[in-house]
């Protein structure tokens, strides 16, 4: 089931994804977070930083696992998301970095580090909060439109269309990585919880398109149609 809550401004959005989170994390404090990188969730970081810093957030708990990670890029990359989540969100928390997980793009044997990365989700005893942006195509985590619902963790080459919208964060779009690793939409599926976020006018389409629309592979996010606890804070 899918529950859509319109937030007035990213200011909202970002409190109400804080709050989202750090209730999960209250109920159960040994949870395990799944984690997303993209300027949207930025803002929810930032407010789950100042609860940290007021004492009403606890990390010390908590295993993370990103949902994706670029191919072709040192993890020491100023935009890879192994910086991005050390940035935005790791380096200010008491999160302990040995249960903080990112696949590893650069893997010399790209199959096994996707096998075992899906081994060690199921082995933490599963993701208990997903976290999600959308992108215009309607790809979560890095699953691009296509002709079929990837299940598990995997390497992707991405969509012109995610490069163009990733090159804002390089220094030319040739910059940009071409492959990257994600979760499938199987991994994602199996999440207890899920909390995807989507701002702008630019995304309004394709929430409509996600959640009012067919459950397609040509839309991903669509398939989350047919998970059991689905939140999406849209403004
Ligand atoms: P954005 O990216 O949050 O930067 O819009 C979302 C995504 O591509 O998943």
């Amino acid at each position: 089931m899918v529950k859509v809550i319109e937030c007035e401004s990213y200011e909202k959005l970002s409190e109400r994804a804080a709050d989202i989170i750090s209730e999960q994390i209250l109920v159960k404090p040994n949870s395990v977070l799944g984690l997303a990188t993209g300027s949207t969730p930025v803002g929810a970081y930032q407010k789950l930083v100042e609860k940290y810093k007021e004492g009403s957030v606890d990390f010390n708990g908590i295993t993370a696992f990103n949902l994706d990670e670029y191919c072709g890029i040192d993890k020491e990359h100023s935009q890879s998301y192994y910086t991005f989540m050390r940035e935005n969100l790791f380096s200010h928390v008491n999160i302990d970095l040995n249960n903080t997980h990112i696949p590893d793009g650069r893997a010399s044997d790209i199959d096994k580090q996707c096998s075992e990365y899906d081994a060690m989700i199921d082995a933490a005893g599963g993701i208990d909060l997903q976290l999600l942006g959308i992108g215009g195509n309607g790809h979560i985590g890095f699953n691009e439109p296509c002709d079929c619902f990837p299940v598990g963790t995997h390497i992707i080459s991405l969509h012109p269309s995610t490069i163009e919208a990733n090159s804002r964060f390089f220094d030319s779009v040739d910059d940009v990585p071409t492959q990257a690793l994600t979760m499938g939409l199987g991994s994602i599926m199996k999440a207890k919880k899920i909390l995807l976020l989507a701002f702008g006018e630019s995304k309004r389409e394709t929430v409509k398109k996600a959640f009012s629309g067919p459950v397609v592979p040509s839309v991903p996010a669509s398939v989350l149609q047919l998970h059991p606890d689905v939140t999406v804070l849209w403004g």
